[in-house]
């Protein structure tokens, strides 16, 4: 028989953004699910990735000296590797830049548009031209631009729109029919009351004002809106408008999209709307977590004293304890808070005391008692069945905990049994049991016990702790970890030998352990600005050298560009022949540090224009790859300007 399919995604993540331990949340609680589903005979697909287009991506680029490409693919590599450290075990990344996404969202979006849902037209706002940015009535305060203060225009600018006004009562009608389709129910009402009673404006959905983005096949001047790439990545990661859609029809349509509040809107009206307009089934629900946040509810890219670093808190607790945190301690679905204090406490309470001591209790027992072979159980008596029975009656509680997506709960039900089983002990008092041969028969049976306890916790937290589980089970010697085990409690093989291993939790002195963390948020600010080495790049002739022309040339005048606190504009004397250079030094160099000097210009460069300024050329500067140091080459003497440099 076929398996039932299960299908949960998280949104795509912008490389640009610093992935602290809040935005790991949406992972790891996704990966949670996944792996249960897996565990309870699911057919699964776990999609995650990365939304690598847009303005702020181009822009950063620029500033870093490097293609959007380059610069990309250096942190998709990154967060690749966090997931991997996260123990996220999903079943396809996407990249919006892979070549099958472009293709199919190029498709997707002329679809639209010969259906008539899409059409061109004219984007009208006040316009400030060295910004590259439109506002509406409202923002342009004065007739000043928000962000620069100067002066903005009247403009009219070509872009083409998505009509989202023809679909909106209908999409009232499938939220209000279908009860599970925005969940928690509180976001369902603000999604309808605030955005789609007040009624929906068409969406812009292209831009002509920077192309690092996919192209309007049709009329390529234009790229298309981030959002509509982003979205569509759901079904191209399954091959819809692609060559082999076998994975599309098997698993669309998705059955849960897992993501955080802030983008809760692109998902449930956006995003069904697109679906709607090319004839495809919405997704079956659409989960809009809450944040993780600071004591105080401060945000946590305003973290302020707090390890924020998932890096360092793995390195520090063991991957487990982090993932530990982030499911249990956050209500599935409102805001939770984070305190490095909070975190150390939770682990040591809940892992190092209850599970990770009935292990090593467990684990010693048997050694002492029984050579480290584990017993027969002998006859039941009344305590364990009643330890038997709870055990038994778990399983099913966790399974609707998470079809519910109540990951704490879940979680809960697990520590119940833990802590019935560390109970079982000070009940039954094995040490007692062991000064007197005559129990023998009785010390086996509760030890047995004990271990096949820990073996269904194994199986249990297999999809919320898996390196915790599979710990537990190279102690405990056992590699029975179905869901179907769990129905019986007798998985655990008598007579097979345990192999003692490290303490899994080790207690940690919280007021040591704070107060090293406080240094070593110190110190990563220290080491962010460390210079790293950059590998060498490919070998070149001298001919390819003798192409770049550097020339000495003085500068003559030097301001702030507005808007950006890297950029600077120079005027420059090349022989006579004055430049205008923009350049991303002004983190190291202010404009008058700069005037008079003499510099080393590439000459050759073919101009661009970075934020709408005219740059003729690149001053050299050695830097480290962050650029927080930054020194340009500069003459120490005078020159003639235009003098070269080889
Ligand atoms: N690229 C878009 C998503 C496109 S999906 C088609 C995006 N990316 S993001 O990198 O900014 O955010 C990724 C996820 O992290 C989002 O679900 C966001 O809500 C979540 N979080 C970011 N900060 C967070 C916390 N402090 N706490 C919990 N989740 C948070 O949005």
């Amino acid at each position: 028989m076929n398996k039932k399919t299960f299908y949960i995604t998280t949104p795509i993540y912008y490389p640009s953004a610093k992935l602290h331990i809040g935005n790991t949340y949406t992972t790891v609680a996704a990966d949670a699910i996944a792996r249960f589903k897996r565990l309870t005979g699911y057919d699964v697909m776990f999609l995650t990735g990365t939304d690598e287009h847009g303005q702020k991506i181009q822009r950063i680029a620029e500033e870093k000296g490097v293609t959007p490409k380059q610069y990309v693919d250096k942190v998709v590599a990154g967060i690749q590797e966090l997931w991997k450290m996260m123990d996220i075990k999903y079943d396809k990344f996407i990249r919006t830049t892979d070549e099958y996404h472009k293709k199919a969202v190029q498709k997707l979006f002329k679809q639209l548009y010969d259906k008539g849902d899409i059409y061109k037209g004219a984007y009208e706002g006040w316009y400030c031209t060295p910004c590259e940015s439109f506002w509406t009535e409202t923002q342009a305060v004065d007739g000043k631009c928000p962000d620069c203060g100067r002066p903005v225009e009247k403009a009219k600018e070509e872009a083409y729109f998505f009509k989202m006004s023809k679909y909106a009562d209908k999409l009232i009608e499938y939220i209000e029919t279908h009860p599970d389709f925005i969940q928690p129910e509180s976001r369902k009402n603000e999604m309808i009351n605030n955005f789609l009673k007040p009624g929906l404006q068409d969406l812009c959905v292209s831009r002509t004002t920077f192309n690092w983005g996919i192209p309007v096949e049709f009329d390529p001047g234009h790229v298309i809106y981030v959002w509509v790439d982003a979205l569509s990545n759901y079904i191209t990661a399954l091959g819809y408008n692609g060559e082999d859609t076998t994975l599309y029809d098997k698993y669309w349509p998705c059955d849960i999209h897992l993501i955080g509040k802030d983008i809760l809107r692109f998902h449930t009206i956006y995003w069904p709307i697109m679906l709607m307009a090319l004839g495809l089934p919405l997704p079956k629900q659409v989960f809009g977590h809450g944040w993780l946040l600071f004591d105080g509810g401060v945000k946590m890219s305003k973290s302020k004293g707090n390890v924020v670093d998932p890096v360092i808190l793995v390195d520090h607790f063991g991957v487990d304890a982090v993932r530990y945190y982030l499911l249990h301690e956050i209500p599935f679905g409102s805001d939770g808070i984070f305190t490095n204090e909070i975190f150390i406490k939770k682990t040591n309470s809940d892992l190092a005391n209850d599970l990770g001591n009935l292990l090593s209790r467990t684990v010693t027992m048997i050694e002492k008692y029984f050579d480290g072979v584990i017993p027969k159980p002998d006859e039941t008596a009344d305590v364990d069945n009643e330890l038997i029975e709870l055990a038994l009656s778990i399983p099913s509680k966790v399974e609707s905990a998470i079809d519910d997506l109540k990951i704490p709960e879940a979680l809960d039900h697990v520590w119940t049994l833990i802590r019935r089983t560390n109970k079982y002990i000070d009940e039954t008092t094995p040490w007692i049991l062991g000064k007197d041969e005559a129990q023998k028969g009785r010390l086996g049976t509760v030890l047995y016990n004990l271990v096949e306890s820990l073996r269904m916790t194994s199986v249990l937290i297999s999809a919320f702790l898996p390196t915790t589980s599979k710990k537990i089970n190279a102690q405990i010697n056992t590699d029975v970890v179905t869901w179907d085990s769990l129905s019986s409690f007798d998985g655990t093989i008598a007579g097979t030998k345990v192999n003692k291993g490290d303490v899994m939790f080790p207690r940690i002195d919280v007021e040591a352990k704070i107060e090293e963390l406080n240094l070593l948020v110190e110190e990563e600010r220290k080491l962010a600005r460390k210079p790293t080495m950059l590998p060498i790049k490919e070998e070149i002739t001298i001919e390819d050298f003798d192409k770049i022309d550097m020339r000495v040339v003085k500068v003559l005048e030097c301001v702030q560009m507005k808007k950006t606190k890297k950029l600077l504009k120079l005027k420059v004397d090349l022989g006579g022949e004055v430049r205008q250079v923009i350049s991303g030094i002004a983190m190291n160099y202010k404009p008058e540090d700069l005037i008079g000097k003499y510099v080393v210009l590439v000459a050759n460069l073919k101009p661009v224009n970075l934020r709408g300024e005219l740059s003729q050329g690149m001053i050299i500067a050695a830097s480290t790859d962050d650029d927080s140091k930054l020194f340009t080459i500069s003459i120490p003497g005078e020159l003639p300007t235009g003098s070269t440099v080889r």
